[in-house]
């Protein structure tokens, strides 16, 4: 098959981590028989510093045309001042918005031979396998009115939390229909002892999962949600929220499995087009020294062989691959303290195992 790819490697570590998925992508096309083109864009801070915004409407008409989207990650201290009026994070909001990517998967699992990187004792992380589906455009991020004014003598700020019915229904029908290929339980999170959007969630999800008999539903107020993540994250198998607490939860999640650095994520929307994304940041104190960790770009790599292109087949090629190398002791700066590979030593490892799965 043949595919295009639109790649934004974005600032910090981003173009590091993008690079080692490309060599990766296009060695598992190539033993595959597949033909993938990419086509490199400005993205985030770097496309503010020539553009003067973080997503040219160029870009954004690329994105729309493409088959999938590789990104590595945006902003950093140079555009991070509280009165900037151009923000690369404004990019990253108007690319989900516009291409209506409202399903954002972030899996969090614990590979058996990292488990002693976890700050969690053994016993807590071991069997970890949770699929979070943080539902990516709306709610508070995107709600009206959102503003600040003066009200007498004070400056008052406001956002607004907001959900439709629909919005609330096609995220919880993907959950269900997830977990049904998985241990068939789905927690919903929301704080609906407190917020009306989350009577409203909870509602809906309550409605959706009639038609999913086979499927157990539980419901976590975020509060309790975000304690039972460290107290016994092996008991979740679908979690699905809303933007703001998945937002929250998956970075606390993410430290389970030792590393921020090896976590994946895709951003989808009905149809194959898809946005897929490491979920740490641009970690600018380590950007351009060949110390970042690519195995989150390059598992969500894997993630666009699966979600965007149907190759599920190649998808465990990588995934394969990654658990190989970590399992045969490869280690970034991140995930040890002696004898560690650089970013690009790394990809060279799981390329070969790629071949060689
Ligand atoms: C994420 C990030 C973004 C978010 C920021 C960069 C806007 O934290 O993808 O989790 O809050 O959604
Ligand atoms: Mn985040």
């Amino acid at each position: 098959m043949q595919a295009k790819i639109i790649v934004l490697p974005g600032d910090g570590i981003g173009p590091e981590v993008t690079a080692a998925a490309m060599e990766v992508l296009q060695t598992a096309a190539e033993k595959f028989n597949h033909k993938l083109t990419f086509e490199e864009h400005l993205f985030g801070g770097c496309a503010i510093d020539s553009q003067g915004v973080p997503l040219s409407e160029n870009t954004l008409a690329a994105c729309k045309a493409a088959d999938a989207i590789l990104l590595g990650a945006v902003g950093g201290p140079k555009w991070d001042s509280p009165s900037a009026s151009v923000r690369p994070e404004q990019g990253l909001l108007r690319l989900r918005k516009e291409l209506d990517l409202f399903a954002n998967l972030r899996p969090v699992k614990v590979f058996p031979a990292l488990i002693d990187s976890s700050p969690l004792r053994r016993e807590r992380v071991e069997n970890v396998d949770i699929l979070f589906l943080r539902e990516l455009t709306s709610g508070i991020y995107f709600g009206q009115p959102r503003e600040r004014k003066n009200i007498g003598s004070q400056e008052t700020a406001l956002d607004t939390m907001f959900y439709s019915e629909d919005e609330v229904r096609r995220i919880a029908h993907l959950a269900f229909e997830t977990s049904q290929k998985r241990r068939k339980s789905v927690t919903s999170v929301d704080k609906a002892n407190v917020l009306e959007s989350s009577r409203l969630w909870r509602k809906v999800v309550i409605e959706v999962s009639g038609s999913y008999p086979d499927v157990t539903l539980h419901h976590q107020l975020v509060d309790s949600m975000a304690m039972r993540i460290i107290q016994g994250a092996g008991d979740f198998d679908v979690v699905v929220t809303s933007n703001m607490f998945g937002d929250i939860l998956t970075d606390e999640a993410s430290v389970l499995s030792g590393s921020l650095g090896l976590l994946p994520s895709a951003s989808l929307r009905s149809g194959s087009l898809g946005l897929y994304e490491p979920i740490h940041g641009s970690a600018p104190d380590i950007a351009g020294k060949g110390l970042a960790n690519p195995i989150g770009s390059v598992l969500s790599a894997a993630m666009l062989f699966r979600y965007s292109l149907n190759l599920d087949e190649e998808a465990r090629c990588i995934e394969t691959a990654v658990q190989n190398a970590l399992d045969q002791g490869a280690r970034t700066a991140d995930l040890a303290d002696s004898n560690t590979l650089t970013t690009t030593e790394m990809t060279g490892i799981l390329c070969k195992l790629v071949l060689d799965a």
